[in-house]
């Protein structure tokens, strides 16, 4: 399954390489009113779910331009074909595929690739999170001061309400406290280290099913913003090196 749906993120990565170095602003349409859709994310879902049905003819899908498949199952394929469409359109490297195994509602595999920086994190349940094929672990930074926090959320207007007034909280309270824009390549900065802490008020499945799997397989931990542990069905997301967790649930007010 590892190499499966690697080769099939990679595939798919080269297409948007090969767009991401053409001039100028990948076209796109209104998809909300805070949201955007190129052609590339129907063609990069077109192709993972041909794939996906092909090889798993009995696992149901959920994928982000799609929505659900005919197939009911405990095993869900959760796809976002570009993750981070805003910065695919900008030319702003940080976009990523995002492609997760649920079972009963928890993320037990995930990979998430970044075709400009060719990184491809890869997690199984008790197997272990991978960063290129290597062993990845979140970092030891026990002070919430001291923390590189990045936050997303969801596309509606209250979503975006409630970031705003997290931003007001938080911006002061670790490091910093930035928006990248892709969640699911920002929960793998989690799980490597790179970052302490993503959280996402009012969060879509696909942004981060894979990126669950593979923050909790670096020995982070993800909850929802009451510390329930995170499912598919949580609406909120706090995915951490563990160490801080506690103390940003206690200053999270949204
Ligand atoms: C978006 C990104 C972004 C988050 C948005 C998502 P998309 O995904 O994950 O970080 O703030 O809510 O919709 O739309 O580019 O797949
Ligand atoms: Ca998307």
């Amino acid at each position: 399954m590892k190499k499966t749906i690697s080769q099939l993120a990679k595939k798919v990565g080269l297409l948007l390489l090969k767009e991401f170095q053409q001039a100028g602003r990948v076209t796109y349409r209104d998809k909300y009113r805070h949201e955007i859709i190129t052609r590339f994310d129907l063609l990069s879902e077109r192709i993972i779910l041909k794939e996906l049905k092909r090889k798993y003819p009995k696992y149901a899908i959920l994928s982000e331009e799609s929505g659900r498949g005919k197939i009911k199952s405990d095993y869900v394929w959760v796809v976002d074909p570009i993750d981070g469409t805003t910065n695919f359109a900008m030319k702003n490297p940080l976009f990523s595929i995002s492609i997760g195994l649920v079972y009963r509602g928890e993320p037990i595999f995930g990979v998430v690739y970044a075709p400009i920086t060719d990184e491809m994190f890869v997690a199984e349940k008790d197997k272990g999170a991978t960063l290129n094929n290597r062993k990845v672990r979140v970092n030891k930074n026990k002070q919430m001061s001291k923390a590189f926090l990045t936050f997303c959320h969801g596309s509606n207007a209250k979503a975006i309400i409630r970031a705003i007034q997290l931003y007001g909280t938080m911006k002061l309270k670790g490091k910093d406290f930035r928006q990248l824009g892709s969640a699911a390549l920002e929960c793998s900065f989690v799980a490597c280290g790179r970052t302490d802490a993503i959280m996402i008020p009012g969060v879509h499945p696909w942004d981060v099913a894979a990126g669950v799997v593979i923050v909790r397989e670096a020995g982070g931990r993800v909850t929802d913003f009451k510390g329930r542990e995170w499912n598919i069905r949580s609406k909120d997301i706090l995915a951490t090196n563990g160490y801080i967790h506690q103390q940003l649930l206690k200053h999270i007010d949204v």
